[in-house]
């Protein structure tokens, strides 16, 4: 359709020698991500993914295990949808090299190559990285290994056919040049030009005859298609390229290819040369992220669950780990995938910051408000006002850095968002307000705005996240109202309706044990355990083993106020602080022992993944340790120095 806004993104196609791990998994997820948020904001999207199934690495790899190379990948390939299926990764076409239509159009295309004399033949005496699948001189190699990935080369010496790269490298110069844009994050781009670029670009070898698991060169069927040539091709045969009436036309040149910066030879020096080659546009921008280490260094499927994408969706949620993914590195630089910090920024930025949030303001909508949601009647105050302000002003800022690729800085400023609403909650008390109904029109105002904030939230979380707003939307009551749901309708304040009836429904991230995780998915035993002693212990009449005394997560925690719980004697609703953000209310049966003012600024022990339950109809998150004497006296238990609010205490 004639000014239709396109978008096309393409990920690299996986190599299925074996399932993918987390890392992999990055690089889609992220396309994925950008891809919603295209199509959330109203372009035509289309989206590629697939595999890379040809060549000599494949093919060992089949020989390794036994198998007929089809046979060998097609298995791993089932995997890989499932796994893909498993993220919600939304594409529109999955592309295998082993299929007609690609295959055809690779041979084609090399048939042209040579026609138009970019091809010639000769001989191939060098180097070669079977892993990596890339030709390397005798200079160009490290300490007689793989530039790239370190690990061992081949001499090889054979018949090949060539490209004659040198005839396009100053037009790829001066195009890298002339589009600040192509080569991104603009860090990568200096390295391409100075390190193979400007020292001259050699010919690329293009076919080899040793292995047979490949694209035949048409007119020479001792030849295979060199595997970077055929995998490259993916990201227009894919679209039909060469085809009239086909995607080709509507969607290429790509807007974002995205790699990791593994590859970013082959995407921003030959790609775009066959490119030119073939007198095609070249793709807008190439973004060559960082990667995913672990603590111990690269990671492996031999790290075991910890790495395995879908035990980890498994376990924590898609959405989990796809959030995780996306906040904890800023795009395009390295980063640390740990189990610690994976569960931390669960507990932290998703079950206190967003699940808190949704599960207080619904709570209060039911208890105040029988769960229907009241007219915002009250005459706006400062902390509505800056609400409303950050909630209409987040949308422009999200799609500017989800359009610069700046993912992580994105949710960054959702997040923004999500703590101003929990704070507008401390700010105005609904508690209080609820206590004298005079305040009625005031503390229907308060919840309107929480809930429409809430909705603010789950529209800009959809790309990002795709199940948790279909779990907000249920509980705000408004699952079936599409454009409620609808990016357009973040223009104005006020479009959820009172009278809509809300209903609090599970918690939507329940927090987790961090330890009790660590030995669960590392098998981390602490010293002592496992062993047959261990067993026989457990059996020994109330011993219980340290394993279930790690279950609790005991911290230092700062007691920021107490009241007391009105017609309760005993009881004190109080609040602390356990480090950051996260804030706890507590009903302590302590109020016979101590003063509420006596309480504020102590630093006390405190279990902090107690199953919150209500006391008196009041909420209460965890609980304080003390030491009861018998003779009836109670002390609350303290640090015997300063320490954070937020210590582990073990
Ligand atoms: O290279 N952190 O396929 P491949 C982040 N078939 N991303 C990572 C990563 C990590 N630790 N490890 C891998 C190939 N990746 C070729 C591509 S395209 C025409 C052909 C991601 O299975 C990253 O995007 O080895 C990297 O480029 C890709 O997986 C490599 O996947």
């Amino acid at each position: 359709m004639a000014g239709e806004k396109t978008f096309y993104i393409t990920t690299p196609i996986y190599y299925p020698s074996n399932k993918l791990h987390v890392g992999n998994s990055y690089t889609t997820v992220a396309a994925d991500a950008v891809a919603r948020f295209k199509r959330l904001t109203g372009y035509r999207v289309w989206f590629l993914t697939g595999t890379d199934e040809h060549g000599q690495k494949i093919q060992r790899q089949a020989e390794a295990a036994g198998k007929a190379p089809r046979e060998f990948v097609d298995e791993i390939v089932a995997w890989i949808k499932e796994l893909w299926d498993e993220l919600d990764i939304e594409y529109d076409d999955f592309i295998r090299t082993t299929e007609p239509r690609h295959k055809d159009k690779v041979a084609r295309i090399f048939t042209r190559f040579h026609e138009q004399g970019d091809i010639y033949k000769g001989k191939y005496e060098g180097w070669y990285c079977t892993p990596c699948e890339a030709y390397w001189t005798e200079r160009q190699l490290a300490g007689g290994n793989c530039p790239d990935c370190g690990r061992e080369v081949e001499l090889i010496a054979e018949e090949a056919y060539f490209f004659r790269m040198s005839k396009y490298a100053q037009r790829l110069i001066d195009h890298i040049e002339a589009n600040p844009g192509f080569i991104q994050p603009a860090s990568r781009k200096n390295e391409m030009i100075n390190n193979f670029l400007k020292p001259g670009l050699e010919d690329l070898c293009v076919s080899r005859t040793s292995f047979d698991w490949g694209i035949p060169v048409p007119f020479d069927q001792d030849h295979i298609i060199y595997v970077w040539l055929d995998a490259l091709s993916n990201y227009i045969t894919a679209l039909g390229y060469g085809e009239e009436g086909s995607l080709y036309e509507a969607f290429w040149p790509a807007d974002v290819q995205l790699i990791g910066k593994d590859i970013l030879r082959f995407h921003t020096i030959y790609w775009p040369i066959f490119l030119m080659a073939l007198d095609q546009p070249l793709p807008k921008t190439v973004f060559g992220h960082g990667w995913l280490m672990l603590q111990e260094g690269k990671m492996s499927k031999s790290k075991g669950n910890a790495v395995d994408p879908r035990v980890l969706a498994g376990r924590y949620s898609s959405d989990a780990l796809r959030y995780f993914l996306l906040r904890e590195i800023p795009f395009g630089q390295d980063g640390i995938f740990s189990l610690e910090n994976f569960i931390n920024r669960i507990n932290t930025d998703l079950a206190n910051d967003l699940g808190n949030l949704v599960s207080r303001s619904l709570t209060m909508a039911e208890r105040y408000f029988d769960g229907v949601i009241p007219e915002p009647l009250a005459a706006d105050g400062q902390t509505d006002l800056d609400l409303r302000t950050l909630a209409l002003g987040t949308p422009a800022i999200v799609e500017e850095y989800t359009g610069q690729l700046r993912l992580s800085d994105a949710l960054t400023e959702l997040w923004k968002l999500v703590k101003r609403s929990n704070k507008y909650i401390d700010e105005n008390t609904p508690w209080d307000l609820a206590k004298d109904p005079a305040n009625e029109a005031r503390l229907g105002t308060v919840i309107y705005n929480l809930v429409e904030s809430i909705r603010f939230i789950a529209v800009m979380l959809q790309p990002y996240m795709p199940r948790t707003p279909a779990s907000i939307w249920e509980q705000l009551g408004i699952s079936k109202q599409d454009e409620l749901q609808s990016w357009s309708s973040l223009q104005q304040w006020g479009a959820i309706k009172p009278g809509t009836v809300v209903s609090r429904g599970e918690d939507l991230f329940p927090r987790l044990n961090l330890q009790a995780e660590i030995r669960e998915m590392q098998g981390d035993k602490p010293a002592g355990q496992g062993s047959p002693g261990a067993v026989e212990e457990e059996k020994q009449e109330g011993l219980i083993t340290l394993d279930q005394f790690q279950q609790v997560d005991l911290r230092v925690a700062e007691i920021v106020s107490a009241e007391r719980v009105p017609k309760a004697d005993k009881l004190l609703k109080v609040e602390v602080v356990l480090g950051g953000d996260d804030k706890r209310q507590v009903v302590a049966g302590i109020a016979e022992h101590y003063q509420p003012g006596e309480l504020i600024g102590k630093h006390v022990l405190f279990v902090s993944n107690l199953k919150p339950v209500k006391l008196r109809g009041v909420l209460s998150q965890g609980m304080l340790l003390a030491a009861t004497g018998g003779d009836g006296r109670l002390a609350l238990t303290t640090v015997d120095r300063e320490m954070p609010s937020g210590s582990r205490v073990s």
